[in-house]
């Protein structure tokens, strides 16, 4: 059934990742477009994508963009740097609503920050693997330089609430010596979680190096694509209703425990759902 103008702006937006890390691109929707409505998916019984397969990683995210739609959604975001890498292209070939994702946002601003054109990406194994962000970046800048290195140990410790800890310290400083070595200036957080250690990796990497949030970037991307398209809610949703709903695949207690932890609205519950009946 067609949806009127009204009722388009009205609708929520889906976003999704493989566990607790895109709650970092929710957090940057929500402040920078508060009136929004958001259902968000987390595969906490799937998690992590990073040390998967494409074709793993695009079946699991095709289930969540069937599961999404059921709620009528005006949008979807892949908040999941992984499944951006290896699923977007599927995604939006079936898919009839807009669906962004988190890696060109974040590219676009890295080729524009970069100054010596020099730029680290971090990221899991498999969205380093994907080469995904040199490609893009490539295609708005060929005279730069990109240098990627996986670190999978960030996203256990995140998980673990070490976001302020010597053992955290020490990984990142092994992990980010070589991109040290090679000069760079702006350096990619190619990863949801990331973003939850900013402080250690700014520390580390020194001043001169510009950090890129790409879920940061992918809020602003979102603005501007709903605002191009008039479908910017203008009005906040009506008190009691539920601007924000929470899936998960599994472990909803768990979810809700980190949810809180990472952002203060006061997320009271989320829902398990099987997600391989989508
Ligand atoms: N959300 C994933 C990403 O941004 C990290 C966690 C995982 O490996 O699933 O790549």
């Amino acid at each position: 059934m067609e949806r009127n103008s009204g009722q388009l702006k009205n609708a929520p937006i889906g976003v999704f990742d493989s566990g607790v890390g895109g709650l970092t691109v929710f957090r940057e929707i929500m402040r920078q477009i508060p009136n929004e409505r958001i259902i968000y998916f987390g595969d906490t019984a799937r998690v992590p994508y990073g040390s998967k397969s494409q074709e793993t990683v695009t079946r699991f995210s095709e289930q969540i963009v069937r599961f999404l739609k059921t709620f009528q959604v005006k949008t979807i975001v892949v908040a999941c740097n992984t499944a951006s890498a290896y699923a977007l292209e599927a995604l939006e070939e079936d898919c009839d609503v807009p669906i962004l994702g988190v890696v060109k946002p974040g590219a676009k601003a890295a080729a524009e920050v970069t100054k010596n054109g020099r730029i680290g990406v971090i990221a899991t194994e498999a969205t380093i693997g994907s080469q995904i962000y040199t490609q893009y970046i490539k295609e708005l800048n060929r005279n730069v330089t990109i240098y990627g290195k996986a670190c999978p140990l960030f996203v256990p410790l995140v998980e673990e609430g070490l976001l302020q800890d010597p053992v955290t310290d020490e990984i990142a400083r092994r992990y980010l010596a070589e991109l040290i070595d090679l000069e760079i200036d702006t350096l990619i957080l190619g990863c949801t979680h990331y973003p939850l250690i900013r402080s250690t990796l700014g520390r580390i990497m020194g001043e001169k190096v510009a950090l890129v949030n790409p879920a940061y970037e992918t809020a602003l991307e979102l603005k501007g694509m709903l605002a191009d398209k008039g479908l910017l809610n203008q009005t906040p949703p009506a008190l009691g209703s539920d601007q924000y709903r929470f899936f998960v695949s599994d472990k909803a207690e768990k979810f809700v425990r980190f949810a809180n932890s990472i952002i203060k609205y006061g997320i009271l519950s989320a829902k398990t759902v099987n997600i391989e009946e989508y």
